[in-house]
Order: C-alpha cells, then sequence, then structure tokens
C-alpha cells in the first residue's frame, strides 16, 4: 500500500515536462484574460489562485492589479513561482499548504481553480470538504471559478489508450481507465526517456457533470451564477471543458 498520494508524487518535474509543451505563454495569457473578463472584478480586487501552480495565472493576474494569493502543496512549484514574481517585480502572497486547508476567512473576492485542480482527493467527502474551505475563505458575495476537463466530454470521447511523442524524443504512453462508480479518470502515465529510462506514474481524477458541481456548490453555499465551456466564455457543451462560477451567498 502507498502511503503517498499521486498528487503528492506526480506534480514536480515530469509533470512540467509532460504539459509545458501544451501551455504556451501565449494560450496561458488568453486565459488570463477570460478569467478576468469572466470575474468581471475592479483592479485591486484580492484573488486566490487555489493550486496555483508554478503561478503561470497567478504573476500576469497580479501584473493586472489584482491583489494575488496562490495556494498549492508543491514547494518547488512555489519556490519557481516566488523567483517569477520577484523577476517580474509583483507582489504575491504564496502559501504552502493542501487545498483542504486553506488559511483565510472571509478574504477574497474571488477565488480561482484552474486546469483541472480539482476532484483529486480520496473521496467525495475531501472534494466537497474544500468547496466548504473555498466558501469560508471567500467574502460574502465572493466568486468561486472551477475550470476543468468536463466528464460529459471525457466519456463522450474516451479513448484508453494515447501516445505522445514529444520533439526532445520523450514518449508518454498513457492508459486510462474510466471508473462508471466513483465517475474517476485513473490513468497510468509510462514516460519513455530519450536516455532509455523508464518512469511511471498514477493520476485519478473525479470528473464532474454541471449537475454534480452545481449540486456541490449549493450543499456548500454557492448558487450558481455562470457556466461555459471554456475561459473565452464559449458555451457548454458534450466537447468543451467545464467552467463554473458560483457566488457564496450575501
Ligand atoms: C494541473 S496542476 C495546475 C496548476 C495551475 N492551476 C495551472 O493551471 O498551471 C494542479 C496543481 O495542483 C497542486 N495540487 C495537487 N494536489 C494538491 C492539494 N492536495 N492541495 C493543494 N494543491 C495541490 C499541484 O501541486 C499542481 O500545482
Amino acid at each position: 500500500m502507498n502511503d503517498i498520494a499521486w498528487y503528492q508524487e506526480f506534480f514536480g518535474e515530469d509533470y512540467l515536462r509532460i504539459y509545458t509543451p501544451f501551455l504556451s505563454e501565449e494560450k496561458t495569457l488568453r486565459e488570463v484574460d477570460g478569467i478576468s473578463k469572466l470575474l468581471h472584478l475592479p483592479a485591486g480586487s484580492s484573488i486566490l489562485d487555489l493550486c496555483c501552480g508554478h503561478g503561470r495565472h497567478t504573476i500576469p493576474l497580479a501584473q493586472r492589479g489584482y491583489q494575488m494569493t496562490g495556494l498549492d502543496l508543491n514547494e518547488s512549484f512555489l519556490q519557481r513561482a516566488r523567483t517569477d514574481a520577484l523577476a517580474q517585480g509583483v507582489q504575491v502572497e504564496w502559501v504552502h499548504s493542501d487545498m483542504r486547508y486553506i488559511p483565510f476567512e472571509h478574504t477574497f473576492d474571488a477565488v480561482i481553480n484552474i486546469f483541472t485542480s480539482f476532484g483529486y482527493l480520496e473521496n467525495e467527502e475531501e472534494n466537497l470538504h474544500v468547496l466548504q474551505q473555498v466558501h469560508k475563505a471567500l467574502k460574502p458575495g465572493g466568486l468561486f471559478l472551477l475550470e476543468s476537463v468536463y466528464q460529459n466530454k471525457l466519456v463522450r470521447s474516451f479513448s484508453p489508450y494515447g501516445i505522445i511523442r514529444y520533439d526532445d524524443g520523450l514518449l508518454v504512453l498513457e492508459e486510462r481507465s474510466f471508473d462508471l462508480l466513483s465517475s474517476r479518470n485513473n490513468v497510468h502515465i509510462t514516460m519513455f526517456t530519450p536516455d532509455g529510462q523508464r518512469i511511471e506514474h498514477e493520476q485519478s481524477v473525479r470528473l464532474y457533470t454541471l449537475s454534480e458541481v452545481v449540486g456541490m456548490f449549493a450543499t456548500v453555499g454557492l448558487r450558481l451564477q455562470a457556466y461555459y465551456g471554456g475561459l473565452d466564455g464559449s458555451p457548454l457543451s458534450m466537447d468543451s471543458r467545464l467552467v463554473v462560477v458560483g457566488r457564496k451567498q450575501e
């Protein structure tokens, strides 16, 4: 039995190696534009980037005049974020914590959670607990913006295998299974590096339908404000991502 959760083990250099080629600065800045438009908050508003990673959205949002806090479990991502923020000359509060423990109360005008950073925890109660923490951290009337893979889209286009060859010769094989009882997408990742190493990782993410998210929001006191198929504000469809905005009741 492995005591280390997959999300403690996977996020690090290998995650960056697999995903960075798909996350150009241009794409990230388009996402940042989308986040600002969807939240529609005045400059100076306080925003928590929950599971901020290395701050790819946190830092550009701070550059746009928001008062940013970034929270993540991975200290090496936060270290990189601190260095980048310093280089960009922006002030961000970085918090090293598990998303289950958000050490703020009635503090933020908005909380954002981007790039499928929700649904990682061991069971439904733990994932719901994160939303309770989000609710606690928001000011009355504050917004929560969640952006993720959409369960309907994954199921509709489900493919049990995927293989990608990177320019440097890295091969990444994904063996996927969607558990119908838990609605978790379980992925076994094998990296074949150009120097002949074989590295294995696991991912297990609870993916949600819109109605499930709306139900969880209601349970913790977040009212549905809007939903979209992407951060660009496009409509939700069976082929889109899932973006849901909830508002903490006044
Ligand atoms: C898919 S990445 C997305 C990062 C960032 N939002 C982005 O778009 O680049 C998920 C992030 O969640 C963080 N994470 C994983 N489990 C966590 C937990 N239990 N509490 C807080 N952060 C966690 C990881 O360290 C990683 O930075």
